[in-house]
């Protein structure tokens, strides 16, 4: 039945509590079709929640959901794949032994009589591959695949099913910028050819370069749907926050560097990863990493931490050199690293908020041998107080905190550990723009108490609005130490793409 309205999907009070949450208070919009729309709102506002309802993941709900004006209720994925419903959400679920065309077709392989017609399968999925413009092919195994080639094979699946509507929960977050690139194109060449697509990110510039229409979500409650070029980023940011908020890092106050260093890093590489970093971070300091994603700065880090073992170099803690083997033991000597991939790294699943936000300092809520209950649940309010966790309730089990959420109690358990020296990989990764500000603050106030700190992040305003020197990589290598001063985008990307060359360079 051709639908009158032009909407593809409706949604009508839709409702979904959670036991002690209600995620989603009678939400109704509508998507029109062949239309780029952004679903936006802060950590918990319910975005995936509502993804999940559309996608028959989650079917226990109130409320109704039409697609071309029909009631729906798929009991899972498939069942919504199958009628044109696709979904290219974070975690892609790939079986990465088999082959890209078997990855691409699974379930619903083209047969010659009770066989799989192999031939068909790849020659079909080539043809997705290629109208895609992707430089890998349906014989590949999926593992020897990027992580943006991965979600390539989620969108060729969704096309291979005559996908009307695909949805991508936070897609960039992962990505390389060439990596964004060639989605966005795939994105646009989506919608020429009339296929509805929703949008979830956190990132705002990404938003008004390619959505068309957006609906903000808060709290659960819908609170608008609006042509994007309709708003200015300031106005976005209130709808989503419900207040005025700086969406930018800036440093708000200048505080005294000392020349004491606490970190010296000589000469340090790992074999076939990176080689000879060389740097010093003082007292009351912000470091930045900046380069593109797959520049190694991760490496770097985990290096630091113990997490990886070094081949050469030296390490010096406060002038004297140390040999760290593990995350504990770094630990011990006051480095604290907030991993890039929180969600396996960050946060033990079986805790709640409490016991992840105490995790770094069990050892103080000790009492004669006891643990203190009550002091770890206070450690635990201050702090989800200070980063506005949501829901802030201790006792909440951190694995079931959304996304951003969760980003925000490993951060948690970092500011309230007594380590000096914190290194923050891609800090605001997936977090909202409010929590972004809060976070911001934080870390001057760490820096103000004398802490020292080493960000990583691939957002060029983060690093220049934050970082007091900024050293750029690029595949493995340093190749430039900034002073802060007035630097500009362009100053740090022609070091990180390769255009720029220093004398640091020409020592390796
Ligand atoms: N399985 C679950 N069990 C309990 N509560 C849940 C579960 N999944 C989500 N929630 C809660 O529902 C609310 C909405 O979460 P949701 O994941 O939809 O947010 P989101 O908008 O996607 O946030 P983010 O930007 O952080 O990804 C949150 O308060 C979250 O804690
Ligand atoms: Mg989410």
């Amino acid at each position: 039945m051709e639908n009158q309205t032009g909407s593809i999907v409706k949604f009508l009070n839709i409702s979904k509590v959670f036991p002690g949450v209600k995620a989603l208070d009678e939400v109704s919009f509508e998507i029109k079709k062949g239309e780029v729309h952004a679903l936006l709102g802060e950590n918990g506002a319910g975005k995936s929640t509502l993804l999940n309802i559309l996608h028959g993941v989650n079917n226990e709900y109130e409320g109704i959901v039409e697609i071309h004006g029909k009631v729906v209720a798929y009991k899972n994925a498939n069942e919504a794949i199958l009628d044109g419903i696709s979904k290219v959400h974070q975690e892609v679920s790939l079986i990465p032994d088999l082959t890209v065309g078997q990855n691409i077709t699974l379930g619903c392989e083209p047969k010659k009589g009770l066989f799989i017609d192999y031939n068909k399968l790849h020659k079909e999925a080539n043809k997705i591959l290629k109208r895609m413009n992707c430089n890998f092919k349906s014989e590949d195994i999926a593992r020897t695949l990027s992580t943006g080639e991965m979600q390539m094979i989620a969108i060729a699946k969704g096309l291979y099913h005559n996908a009307q509507l695909i949805s991508f929960d936070e897609p960039t977050a992962a990505l390389s910028n060439q990596e964004v690139n060639t989605l966005f194109s795939i994105i646009n060449d989506l919608k020429r050819n009339g296929i509805t697509i929703l949008y979830v990110s956190h990132r705002l510039d990404e938003v008004f370069q390619i959505c068309d229409r957006a609906t903000v979500l808060r709290d659960g409650k819908h609170v608008d749907t609006f042509n994007i070029n309709d708003v200015t980023r300031e106005q976005l940011i209130k709808k989503m926050v419900g207040r005025d908020v700086s969406a930018y890092a800036v440093r708000k106050k200048k505080y005294p560097i000392s020349n004491e260093s606490v970190l010296k890093v000589e000469n340090l590489s790992v074999n076939g990863v990176f080689e000879s970093i060389n740097f010093h971070l003082r007292k009351g300091e912000i470091l930045g990493f900046a380069g593109l994603v797959g520049s190694k700065r991760t490496d770097v880090v985990r290096t630091i931490f113990g997490a990886t073992r070094k081949t050469t170099g030296t390490i010096k803690i406060n002038e004297k050199i140390v040999d760290i083997k593990s995350p504990e033991q770094a630990v011990k000597l006051g480095i604290g690293l907030i991993p890039e991939d929180r969600k396996t790294q960050g946060f033990i699943k079986y805790f709640d908020n409490a016991n992840n936000v105490g995790l770094t300092k069990m050892e103080k809520f000790m009492k004669f041998g006891l643990l203190n209950h009550k002091s770890k649940t206070k450690n635990c309010n201050y702090y989800a107080e200070e980063i506005n966790l949501r829901p802030k309730d201790p006792f909440y089990m951190t694995n079931n905190l959304s996304g951003g959420n969760q980003q925000k109690v490993v951060i948690a358990k970092w500011l309230s550990s007594d380590t000096d020296i914190l290194i923050l990989d891609e800090p605001t990764k997936g977090v909202d723009v409010g929590a972004k500000a809060e976070i911001y603050r934080v870390l001057e106030e760490l820096i103000g108490m004398g802490k020292s700190i080493i960000v990583v992040s691939s957002e060029l305003p983060e690093v220049l609005g934050l970082s007091d020197r900024i050293i750029v990589m690029r595949e493995g290598r340093q190749v430039k130490e900034f002073i802060n001063n007035n630097l500009t985008e362009e100053d740090i990307l022609q070091y990180a793409m390769g255009v720029g060359n220093d004398v640091e360079n020409a020592r390796i």
